[in-house]
């Protein structure tokens, strides 16, 4: 019998699926985010006016999925680096809970699709109370863009798998650089901040490159994983998002339980579930609460959970430990950590024979409430 051919097999240029050939262009798709944007000087967004952000004291952030995980990120950086008040909600809680509002708030949405009708109904909302808005998206002339006062496109090209990863990559990325930009804007970024910042930038598309290495041993490790009784992804700060879409990649195409959860708060509760058939996924950087991850992560281990943990330091206590390169910045880390959880998710879903881009009950947009 002939094998049918493979319609889309070009067009995933000779990888197995789309998802994998989107984890393996958020490399380059980086470099095209920051291009003309990341200067040596600092941030520049031709889309903003140089008064976008007068009169403007807090930012609200709404989204929904993968988008929301990245606006929960980037609210950590718009406190620390720009020292601006920044509050994050998911969409379809946010239409209707009667929020309270005030005109001195920047609300942005994040869509990749631009067309989430939660979204798009909270960004209606929000410009109904007379607030100015700014949208970061993936899709030129969508519904989301159309409706914003400002629009930063995050050019990640087309995304086809269901699972987001470059979207949530490029997206993250943009968030950092507004929160920097924001920070110039107020002149509240001292130069040596804003030198690290723009370095550690600029280092980033290092850090999303897929290796053999890695990716092989995320495959033979992937076997381990296909059983149990869940999954815990953990982290601190910005690392606590990545937790949240990690465990989400994972749901989404493996259909296996995952939680992510902010490794502080495993005492209060979730540490009960603790055992051997209990996969901890932790993720530690080096150069941001170190010694409070790995106390946190020691706590698990001796309660006997499976720990699989990723990080540049070495750690003896893993069942199973992912070595990370780049450590002199907590954003290269996580968008190291990024490539692991997400190749993590795909190699568990391939081997359990799911469908990587098309998983069950998913939509790539959803249009209707
Ligand atoms: C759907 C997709 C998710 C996505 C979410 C928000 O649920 O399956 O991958 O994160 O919608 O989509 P948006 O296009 O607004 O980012």
């Amino acid at each position: 019998q002939p094998l049918k051919a493979d319609k889309t097999l070009a067009q995933k240029d000779g990888y197995r699926f789309f998802m994998e050939k989107e984890i393996y262009e958020q490399s380059r798709v980086m470099s095209e985010t920051m291009m003309g944007r990341v200067l040596d000087k600092g941030i520049e967004f031709e889309e903003l006016s140089n008064d976008f952000f007068n009169g403007i004291n807090a930012i609200k952030i709404c989204a929904c999925g993968t988008s929301y995980h990245s606006a929960l990120a980037a609210a950590y950086l718009f406190e620390r680096i720009a020292k601006i008040r920044c509050d994050v909600e998911i969409a379809s809680e946010f239409r209707y809970k009667e929020p309270l509002l005030t005109q001195d708030t920047l609300f942005i949405t994040i869509s990749q699709s631009g067309e989430t009708a939660d979204t798009l109904e909270a960004l209606k909302m929000a410009k109904g109370a007379g607030l100015k808005s700014l949208s970061i998206c993936n899709v030129d002339n969508s519904s989301i863009v159309r409706e914003s006062d400002a629009a930063i496109l995050t050019r990640a090209g087309i995304e086809k798998g269901v699972a987001s990863t470059k979207a949530f990559a490029t997206q993250t990325m943009v968030l950092w650089m507004l929160a920097l930009y924001v920070g110039q804007q107020k002149n509240s970024v001292p130069t040596e901040l804003l030198a690290r910042e723009i370095n550690a930038m600029l280092h980033t598309p290092k850090a999303l490159i897929v290796t053999d290495t890695l990716h092989t041993k995320l495959h033979r490790l992937s076997k381990r994983y296909l059983h149990g009784h869940g999954f815990f992804f953990i982290g601190r700060d910005i690392f606590y998002p990545l937790a949240l879409e990690g465990a989400l990649k994972l749901k989404e195409i493996s259909y296996l339980h995952a939680e992510g959860y902010p490794a502080g708060e495993m005492k209060h509760g979730p540490i009960a579930l603790a055992d051997s058939e209990l996969f901890t996924i932790a993720l530690m950087p080096k150069s941001m609460h170190y010694e409070k991850i790995k106390s946190n992560v020691e706590e698990l281990s001796a309660r006997d959970a499976t720990i699989c943990a990723i990080s540049s330091v070495p750690f003896d206590l893993a069942d199973d430990f992912i070595k990370t390169q780049y450590d002199s910045h907590p954003m290269l880390e996580f968008f190291e950590m990024m490539v692991v959880t997400q190749l993590l998710a795909l190699e568990i879903s391939v081997r359990l024979g799911n469908d990587v881009d098309m998983p069950r009950n998913l939509a790539k947009s959803v249009t209707v409430e």
